[in-house]
């Protein structure tokens, strides 16, 4: 089939290659010139594990392009994976959705929008308005949700857990279900609106369950049981399952922040307070906060201070830094005073992080240091030669805020560790 993609970030790059990779004929479209340019040319413009691969691999079959009509002539479906970034009021942006919706062109056949892009429920009825004022009755609509995880989104999008598929005439889906021919996975048909309410609450759900287990984390610091443990034995109940039961210093990346606040911001214009949600988000950014308190119970001020932290991304194997945790904890250590150097492998805090010191090495970052703080549970990390890391630190302080390294050998190391939700000696 012939594939549009309007969006080369890190869905439309995953999904343009993924189709091709499945034998579908690919036009990717972006706005942004310099990222088409440097696509044709074989660069990858955002560090995902398999892309570059995948992308090589399947150049015959990929074209990259900034025109809409070179895009969407001969498809059959036409992507939407443009960015839906939240605006000043919580409410999903969805200027660059728009955009794409008043730029297809008229065509003389039937051809399907599918929108990968997150959006609010109810976007695809207005979006089915707007094409039809614009006399485009012959492109169909339907709502296709993206589910990848950074870091995971190649593995992701080839074994789904699911495939969902929201349209308002059966054909459509059809059509939409044959694009994704070769992967095996439950397709859910439903109406549009239900489409676009299963990403935000599978979203939601999820991060339900980070705020859950940080909260547990927190009375177990305040009571002595360790997360880590508790977590172990609630996951292991069938009912539960293992998945995001992870204690830590909370969510970040371009999606669940943002997810969470534009459904809040949905229930609350249609009328309802979302109560748990709205807890979900405050527990959210209170962890994150969490860290500076503990930094300061050991230090006291940390005005002039050093303060390592290690990792940037929001999670490990992507170079986004999107509502990263890293951001807060910087921003706020800098609001102290304290002096703080950062390492990421990939992510790059020039940036994003004014006036802090990015180092070329975790163990560059940790000289001379008062404390350090693990963010982003990088492999990297758990290697490191974290005997020579303690000499080059001022003090032997360590943060973890993944809860990735082992309490007993960091402490057999000299370290004064504190992990999240775990026994403090
Ligand atoms: N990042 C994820 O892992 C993930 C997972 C599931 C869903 N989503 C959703 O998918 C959407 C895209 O997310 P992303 O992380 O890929 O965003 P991104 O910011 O990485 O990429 C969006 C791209 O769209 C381009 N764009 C803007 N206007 C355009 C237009 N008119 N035509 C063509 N391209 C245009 C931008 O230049 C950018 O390259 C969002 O709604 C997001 O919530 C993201």
């Amino acid at each position: 089939m012939r594939v549009a993609v309007f969006g080369a970030g890190y869905v439309g790059l995953v999904t343009g290659a993924c189709f091709a990779d499945i034998g579908h004929d690919v036009v990717v479209r972006d706005v942004v010139a310099e990222k088409i340019d440097a696509l044709r040319r074989g660069k990858v413009p955002i560090h995902e594990e398999g892309l570059d691969d995948l992308l090589e691999h399947n150049r015959e079959r990929l074209r990259f392009t900034t025109d809409v009509d070179e895009s969407v002539e001969g498809a059959e479906v036409v992507y939407v994976a443009v960015g839906t970034p939240p605006t000043y009021s919580g409410d999903a942006d969805l200027s660059a959705v728009w955009t794409v919706v008043d730029e297809l062109p008229r065509v003389d056949r039937r051809i399907v929008v599918a929108m990968k892009s997150t959006v609010p429920v109810g976007t695809g009825r207005t979006i089915r308005h707007r094409l039809d004022e614009r006399g485009l009755e012959n492109v169909g609509y339907v709502s296709n949700p993206e589910f990848t995880a950074e870091g995971t989104a190649v593995r992701d999008f080839k074994h789904p857990d699911r495939i969902v598929i929201g349209a308002f005439d059966p054909a459509d889906a059809e059509v939409v279900e044959r694009v994704h021919a070769g992967i095996d996975a439950p397709v859910i048909h439903c109406d549009v609106a239900s489409a676009e309410m299963i990403k935000l609450a599978a979203n939601a759900f999820l991060m339900t369950r980070i705020s859950f287990i940080n909260e547990i984390a927190n009375v177990c610091e305040a009571t002595g049981a360790d997360v880590v443990k508790v977590a172990e034995g609630v996951g292991l109940d069938h009912r539960l399952g293992p998945h995001f039961l992870r204690a830590g210093i909370g969510y970040g990346g371009s999606c669940f922040p943002k997810d969470s606040l534009a459904l809040k911001q949905l229930a609350s214009n249609s009328g309802y307070h979302f109560q748990l949600l709205a807890a979900v988000i405050e527990v959210n950014e209170l962890q994150k906060r969490r860290v500076i308190g503990k930094l300061e119970r050991r230090l006291g001020s940390l005005r002039g201070k050093k303060v390592a932290l290690l990792g940037l991304a929001f999670k490990p194997g992507t170079d986004d830094m999107r509502e990263s945790p890293s951001l807060v904890l910087a921003g706020r250590l800098l609001a102290e005073g304290a002096d703080v150097s950062a390492w990421d492998p990939v992510a790059d805090g020039r940036v994003h992080l004014d006036g802090v010191h990015i180092a070329d090495s975790a163990l560059d970052a940790l000289d001379g240091a008062d404390a350090a703080v693990l963010v982003t549970e990088w492999p990297e990390l758990g290697e490191l030669d974290w005997a020579e890391a303690g000499a080059r630190m001022r003090k032997r302080l360590l943060v973890d805020g993944r809860n990735m390294l082992d309490p007993s050998e960091m402490r057999a190391l000299g370290f004064d560790y504190e992990g999240i939700g775990r026994a403090v000696e």
